[in-house]
């Protein structure tokens, strides 16, 4: 029997599957580490915690299920988007990356724009419109603040990339995730090289561009040593996190969206062809399925901002233990009515992409009352995550993109009144699959294509991904939905400037 291992570099930690050829999961391990904010808004990890945590969880996986080594024939590699990994000529990490919930580009954004001639010509060449979290500004602050660090730079990586690196000895990356970073082409599937040129940036900093399922190298001895599997294992190109995920549902036809909550939250929806959102609140980009797309809305503090809540504002709850506190938040806002009472919550705690992309958006809760309880606002943060959700679901369908089926996958699929409370919000059915592993199950599926065990990726989805459980919108808690989310939706508009006003106090203060 052949075996594949799927290996996610998230956020919070890095997840390992080990999936045999018939999809099966037959073992899994997760690592942990910190994430670093020396400003408000600055976001930033060390590459190095990420290849202990890939060497741990692969070490545990492989352990625990005692596969042959020989019988892992190839790796696929997923990870957390747009993430800047700065290398100098020896391959040496010359600072801690910037991730993708980094804000403290905005000044780069703008000047991207204006070195493309404005928003429509950057659009027209990459498809998307400068924003924060993604690579190329970064490059720029880089190049901008820290001059002697940029006089180094040899190479710029995606977080996964970097992983690759370790593995293969090459700096390969592949279109889903290369389309993050803004210097990709996502039409041509290749660097834009003009506008490379307008940035005054040598195509000599990026790595080679693939597609998802080729192979882009196999084990050096080295790191074959290192995670205990054998030199012939190979590499498959994999998918930035949003892609993988999408490809471990099973979104890779017309007509099936996903929604992810995880600390971002993301509602993707697979295309045929590019298309776009005008106003460039939509991502478009490059899907993992060979010559095909996607178009994707991203909250940046989704599951983030119930975390948030659960974790350092309402800690601690008596005579609970710390592995049930989600549970138990979550099984007070259950008691609370739709609507939580008329409680609004605006989930910016950390600005927001789609649809404000607005680095300085704060969060806010809005409409508070005497009769207002903790469960009341946990509900109503779960509400609002949804809600921002909702927002990124109503702009795909003003673009006429059909919407036959929803697939709900991360936190917000696992607990039962989550899923419900998707259902009302988006008044649509929601499914589930039977096995739901996310971005590194996705992976796992493209290194058995690109060993061949599948033809395509489109075969392997359809003969791993099963639909496990289907559910329905309540018509009562849909209509009160309906009557919130106008009121939802407006706060934003009416709190810009005061949000403004308050990031620059909260900028100031911490200086
Ligand atoms: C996608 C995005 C996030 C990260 C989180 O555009 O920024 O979903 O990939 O891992």
């Amino acid at each position: 029997m052949s075996y594949y291992l799927g290996i996610d570099v998230g956020t919070s930690g890095t997840k390992t599957l080990l999936v045999n050829a018939s999809g099966e999961v037959v073992s899994e391990a997760n690592a942990e580490y910190p994430l670093h904010q020396p400003k408000p808004g600055w976001t930033e990890q060390d590459p190095e915690d990420w290849w202990k945590a890939t060497v741990k969880t692969v070490r545990a996986v492989m352990r625990k299920s005692k596969v042959k080594p020989g019988s892992v024939r190839a790796i696929g590699l997923s990870g957390q988007m747009h993430g800047s990994v700065f290398l100098d000529k020896n391959d040496k990490v010359i600072r801690n990356a910037l991730l993708w919930n980094d804000q403290r580009t905005a000044a780069e954004c703008d000047e991207i724009t204006a070195a493309a001639g404005g928003r429509k010509s950057l659009i027209k060449m990459v498809a998307n419109p400068a924003l924060t979290g993604f690579q190329a500004p970064k490059v720029l602050w880089m190049r901008n603040h820290e001059k002697r660090n940029f006089d180094r730079l040899a190479k710029i990586l995606l977080p996964k990339d970097e992983i690759r690196r370790r593995l293969v000895g090459d700096y390969v990356t592949e279109v889903s995730d290369a389309s993050g970073t803004l210097f990709l082409d996502v039409v041509k599937r290749r660097w834009s090289k003009r506008l490379l040129d307008k940035l005054d940036l040598d195509l000599d900093l990026l790595p080679r561009v693939v597609e998802s399922d080729e192979v882009t190298g196999t084990l050096t001895p080295q790191a074959a040593k290192q995670l205990g599997l054998s030199t012939e294992c190979k590499v498959v190109g994999g998918a930035g996190d949003c892609a993988a995920g999408a490809v471990g549902n099973g979104v890779v036809r017309k007509g099936v969206l996903s929604t992810s909550i995880g600390t971002s939250g993301v509602m993707f929806v697979h295309s045929d062809e590019p298309q776009y959102d005008a106003a460039g609140r939509l991502h478009t980009f490059c899907h993992a399925v060979n010559g095909k797309w996607h178009m994707m809305g991203v909250n940046l503090t989704s599951g983030g901002s119930l975390q948030w809540w659960v974790d350092s504002v309402i800690r601690n709850l008596a005579g609970v233990p710390d592995k049930k506190r989600y549970d138990a938040a979550t099984a007070e806002a259950k008691k609370i009515a739709a609507g939580s009472g008329g409680l609004l919550f605006l989930p910016y705690l950390n600005g927001e992409r789609t649809p404000h992309a607005d680095p300085n958006a704060r969060g806010s809760f809005v409409g508070l009352n005497l009769t207002h309880t903790r469960g009341h606002m946990t509900r109503s943060v779960m509400e609002g995550i949804t809600f921002a959700l909702r927002d990124s679901l109503e702009i795909i369908q003003s673009l006429g993109v059909p919407v036959r089926q929803i697939r709900a996958s991360g936190g917000g699929s696992k607990n039962p009144m989550w899923r419900q409370m998707q259902a009302d919000v988006f008044a649509k059915k929601i499914t589930t699959l039977e096995v739901e592993q996310g971005p590194a199950y996705g992976v796992a599926l493209l290194a058995a294509v690109g060993d061949g065990a599948y033809k395509t990726i489109e075969s392997a989805c359809k003969a791993t991904i099963k639909v496990a459980d289907e559910t329905a919108p309540d018509k009562k808690a849909a209509r009160s939905y309906d009557e919130l989310f106008p009121i939802y939706r407006d706060l934003y508009g009416r709190l810009k400037e005061s949000m403004e006003a308050i990031a620059e106090y909260q900028s100031s203060s911490t200086k």
